[in-house]
C-alpha cells in the first residue's frame, strides 16, 4: 500500500500510528465516494462499489497478506520488498476505486473527457487498465503530455509498475529521442510527436486509444490535436479517445466534442492551509528563499541566523532542460533526517507527482512563451499565475496529508489581478509551425479550422507572413515544394529552410552539423571557481566571424578526437550534450536520405556557410551602431552581442550580422550570431533590402513592409474565398 511504502521508507513510524492513519484513510476515503456518487449521479454516471472480480486480477487478497507481512517487519526493509508494493501502491490509488466504471464508461463512448486530482493515477493507470482490458490486442495505447519530463518519468514508472524494460512494452518518445520499439503497446510521449505522427498516419491507424493527458495546461500542440482528433474519431469507430484534465474545465472539452460524458475520479485530498503574504512582495527569489528557511527552521525571522542547529535540507532543482538522470533526484528517497526542498518551474503543477509534499511556497509568478510584437517573435517572459496555477499549486501540498501553502503575494492580489484561467499558448505565441503543419494536412482554410479557441487573426495572419518570408507560403498561402519539404523535418521553420537551402548552396554537411547544436542547449559549461579557464579554452574554438561556425569547429574537433568523452571534460564542453547533437545529426540526416537530399561539403569554404545561415536568417539582421551595440534592421530596436559571443570583445566588428534568437535578460541580448555581407542581405531577402536601402528611413521601410503583407494577406483572402467556392460547389 502507499501507506506501506512510507512506513518502509521511515522505517520508524509504529504500527499503531500507521492503524490510525488509515483507519482516518479510510473514513475519509467513504465520504469522498459519497461525494463521487453524487457528482457520478448529476453527470448521469452511476457509480458501483468495487466487484470481487475486478479486485480479482490484481489479486488483491494475496498482497493484502502481503502488507500485513510487511507491517510487522518495518524493521527489515529490503530493496525487493519496496520493489514488491509497487504493485500495491497502485490499488490505493484514487482511480483504483473505479477502475470498471471507467472502463465501461470508455466501452460505451468513444470519447470522454475525465477528470481527477493530480495524483488519483490517471496518467500512469488508465493506459494499464485499457491494456489490461484487452485494447492493446488492436493497437497501441498513446498517452500525450505536454511535457518531455512528464512523458519520460511517466514512462519509466510505468515500465517499473508492469515490470518491463524500458522502451520495450512501455517507452516513451520526444523530439529527437525515440524509447519505443517493436514491443511497445503502451507509448508515452509528448504531444507534438503525436501530431507529427498524424502527419504520415492521419487517422493514426496504430492507436487502438489515445489519452490526451494534462489537456488543461491547453499547449499549443494539444490545441491542435484537440482538433484534429475530433475528425479522427468521426472517421474511426474503433479509435477510444480520453482527455483528462486536473481541473474543472471539464464542461469546456466535453461541449467541444460534442456533448461527450465527464468522468470524475473522486478526489483524496486533505485541507491545505492557504496563507497570504501581508504586503507586496518585492523580490520572489528573495521571499521564497526566507519562507523557506523559515519553514525549515520550524520559526519565525529570528530564527534566521541561527542556522548552525538547523536539519540539513537537500535542495533539488526540476525543470525540463534539466538532464534527466538530476530529474530523478525529485522522486529519490532523502536520507534519513534530511528533507527534501525542491525548486520547481510551473512542471511540477501538474505534471510530475511528487509524495510527501507538505509545504508549497508559491512566488505567485511563471514564465511563459508569449509573442512580443515588439521583437516580432515569441520571449519566454516572467508573467503573474493565474488562479487556476495557484490553486494547483496548493493543492499539491494536501496529497498525502494536511499542508500549507504560502502565497508569496497579497489576497487582494489573487482576488483582484490574477486572471481565473491561463490564455492558453494557441492564443499567445508564434504559429509558424502549426501553420505549416496543417497546411501540408490539406487544411487550406486555417480561419475555417475547427479550434476550440481560434487564435487572434493578427497571430495566424503574421505567423503566415513569415512562413512567407521564408518561401515556404506562395502569395495565395499555398505550400510551396519547398514549404512541403520543412514540414518533413522535426525544426522550426527558419532551420529547416536553412538545412533545406543548404544542399543548393554546397554546404549540406557543416549546416547539418550546426543546426544539429543548435537544437540542443547547452555546449559548453562554466564551472564555479574556474570560470577564466574554461573561458580561455572556449575561446580557442571561437571563429571570429560567426558563433554558427564555432560551433562547427568544435563539433569537427570533437570528432577529430574520436568523439572521446575525456575531451569534452577537458575543454569543458557538455559531453552528454554533444553525444546528442550526433543523435540528433543522425536523425536529421536520415529524414534527408529519404527526402533524398545530398549531404555534401564545402570543405574549407565557410563564407558559403555563413551565406546559408543569412539565407534563412536575414530576417533576424542587425547593423553596427557602436561596439558591441546593433539596430535591429527591421524593427529599429537596439541589440546586443551576449558577452558568450565570438564577436564579443574580439576586435573585430562587421557592419551586419544576423541572429538565432534574442533573450531578454538586463538588455536585448542577440545569441549566437554570424557576421553577413550587406550584399547577401539585398539578394537573399529583397522583400526587405535593397541595395540603396540605407538611404531609405526606417519608416519608409515600414511603409512597404506593412504594405507588402496587406497585399499579401488581400491575395490569400481572395485566395481562401475562391477555394472555397470550389469547395461548395463540389
Ligand atoms: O496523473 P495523475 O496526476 O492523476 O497521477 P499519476 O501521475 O498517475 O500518479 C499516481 C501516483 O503514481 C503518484 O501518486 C505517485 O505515487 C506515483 N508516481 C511515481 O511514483 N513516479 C512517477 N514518475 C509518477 C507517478
Ligand atoms: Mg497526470
Amino acid at each position: 500500500t502507499s501507506d506501506m511504502a512510507v512506513i518502509c521508507r521511515r522505517g520508524c513510524q509504529s504500527v499503531k500510528k500507521y492503524r490510525e492513519q488509515k483507519e482516518r484513510r479510510l473514513a475519509q476515503d467513504k465520504h469522498w465516494e459519497l461525494g463521487g456518487t453524487k457528482l457520478g449521479n448529476i453527470l448521469g454516471i452511476k457509480r458501483k462499489d468495487v466487484k470481487e472480480e475486478q479486485v480479482e486480477d490484481i489479486d488483491y487478497k494475496k498482497s493484502q497478506k502481503f502488507a500485513d507481512h510487511m507491517q510487522a517487519k518495518t524493521d527489515a526493509v529490503s530493496d525487493f520488498a519496496l520493489k514488491r508494493t509497487v504493485q500495491q501502491q497502485r490499488q490505493f490509488l484514487p482511480i483504483f476505486a473505479i477502475r470498471q466504471d471507467l472502463l465501461n464508461i470508455i466501452r460505451e463512448n468513444n470519447i470522454i473527457v475525465c477528470v481527477g486530482e493530480t495524483g488519483s493515477g490517471k496518467t500512469t493507470q488508465m493506459t494499464q487498465y485499457l491494456h489490461e482490458s484487452g485494447y492493446t490486442e488492436r493497437g497501441m495505447i498513446g498517452c500525450t503530455q505536454p511535457r518531455r519530463v512528464a512523458a519520460m518519468s511517466v514512462a519509466k514508472r510505468v515500465s517499473e509498475e508492469m515490470n518491463c524494460k524500458l522502451g520495450e512494452e512501455v517507452g516513451y518518445a520526444i523530439r529527437f529521442e525515440d524509447c519505443t520499439s517493436e514491443k511497445t503497446i503502451i507509448k508515452y510521449m509528448t504531444d507534438g510527436i503525436l501530431l507529427r505522427e498524424s502527419l504520415t498516419e492521419p487517422d493514426l491507424d496504430h492507436y487502438s486509444a489515445v489519452i490526451m493527458d494534462e489537456a488543461h495546461e491547453r499547449s499549443l500542440n494539444t490545441d491542435v490535436l484537440f482538433g484534429l482528433l475530433r475528425e479522427v474519431v468521426a472517421r474511426r469507430q474503433d479509435l477510444k479517445l480520453i482527455v483528462t484534465s486536473a481541473t474543472m474545465d471539464a464542461e469546456k472539452f466535453s461541449d467541444f466534442f460534442g456533448n461527450v460524458p465527464i468522468f470524475i475520479i473522486p478526489g483524496r485530498t486533505f485541507p491545505v492551509d492557504t496563507l497570504f503574504s501581508k504586503n507586496v512582495v518585492e523580490d520572489y527569489v528573495d521571499a521564497a528563499v526566507k519562507q523557506t528557511m523559515q519553514i525549515h527552521l520550524g520559526g519565525g525571522d529570528e530564527r534566521l541566523a541561527d542556522l548552525d542547529g538547523a536539519k540539513p535540507l537537500s535542495v533539488l532543482p526540476i525543470y525540463s532542460q534539466l538532464p534527466s538522470d538530476l530529474q530523478a533526484k525529485i522522486f529519490q528517497k532523502a536520507p534519513d533526517g534530511i528533507r527534501k526542498c525542491i525548486v520547481a518551474t510551473n512542471i511540477a503543477e501538474t505534471s510530475l507527482t511528487v509524495d510527501g509534499i507538505i509545504y508549497v511556497v508559491d512566488s505567485g509568478y511563471c514564465k511563459l512563451k508569449v509573442f512580443n510584437p515588439r521583437i516580432g517573435m515569441d520571449a519566454l517572459q516572467v508573467y503573474p499565475v493565474s488562479q487556476a496555477n495557484a490553486n494547483q499549486r496548493m493543492g499539491r501540498a494536501g496529497r498525502t496529508g494536511p499542508g500549507q501553502c504560502f502565497r508569496l503575494y497579497t489576497e487582494r492580489n489573487y482576488r483582484e489581478e490574477l486572471l481565473k484561467t491561463n490564455v492558453p499558448e494557441i492564443q499567445r505565441t508564434n504559429l509558424a509551425n502549426v501553420v505549416l503543419l496543417l497546411k501540408s494536412l490539406g487544411v487550406q482554410d486555417l480561419l475555417q479550422f475547427h479550434f476550440m479557441d481560434p487564435p487572434p487573426q493578427d497571430n495566424l495572419m503574421n505567423s503566415m507572413y513569415q512562413l512567407w518570408i521564408l518561401g515556404a507560403l506562395d502569395n495565395t498561402g499555398v505550400l510551396t515544394t519547398l514549404g512541403r519539404q520543412m514540414v518533413e523535418f522535426p525544426l522550426d521553420p527558419a532551420l529547416s529552410k536553412m538545412l533545406i537551402s543548404s544542399v543548393e548552396m554546397g554546404c549540406s554537411t557543416e549546416i547539418l552539423i550546426i543546426v544539429s547544436m543548435l537544437s540542443v542547449p547547452s555546449i559548453f559549461f562554466r564551472p564555479k571557481g574556474k570560470e577564466e579557464e574554461s573561458d580561455a579554452k572556449r575561446e580557442k574554438f571561437q571563429v571570429p566571424e560567426s558563433d554558427h561556425l564555432t560551433f562547427l569547429n568544435v563539433y569537427i574537433q570533437w570528432k577529430k578526437n574520436g568523439y572521446s568523452t575525456n575531451w569534452c571534460n577537458d575543454h569543458y564542453v557538455h559531453g552528454k550534450a554533444m553525444r546528442k547533437v550526433r543523435e540528433v545529426r543522425q536523425q536529421l540526416k536520415d529524414i534527408m536520405d529519404t527526402q533524398k537530399l545530398d549531404v555534401r561539403s564545402c570543405g574549407t569554404n565557410w563564407d558559403t556557410v555563413r551565406k546559408c545561415v543569412c539565407a534563412a536568417y536575414f530576417h533576424q539582421a542587425a547593423r553596427l551602431k557602436g561596439i558591441g551595440e546593433y539596430v535591429n534592421l527591421r524593427t529599429g530596436m537596439p541589440c546586443h552581442l551576449h558577452p558568450t559571443s565570438a564577436l564579443f570583445g574580439c576586435g573585430f566588428t562587421p557592419d551586419y550580422i544576423v541572429y538565432h534568437e534574442l533573450v531578454m535578460t538586463t538588455k536585448e541580448y542577440m545569441q549566437c550570431v554570424t557576421c553577413v555581407d550587406g550584399q547577401w542581405l539585398a539578394e537573399l531577402g529583397p522583400m526587405f533590402f535593397s541595395i540603396k536601402d540605407s538611404i531609405k528611413s526606417r519608416g519608409e521601410r515600414r511603409r512597404k513592409e506593412d504594405n507588402e503583407k496587406l497585399t499579401m494577406e488581400e491575395e490569400m483572402r481572395i485566395a481562401e474565398e475562391k477555394f472555397k467556392r470550389i469547395k461548395e460547389e463540389a
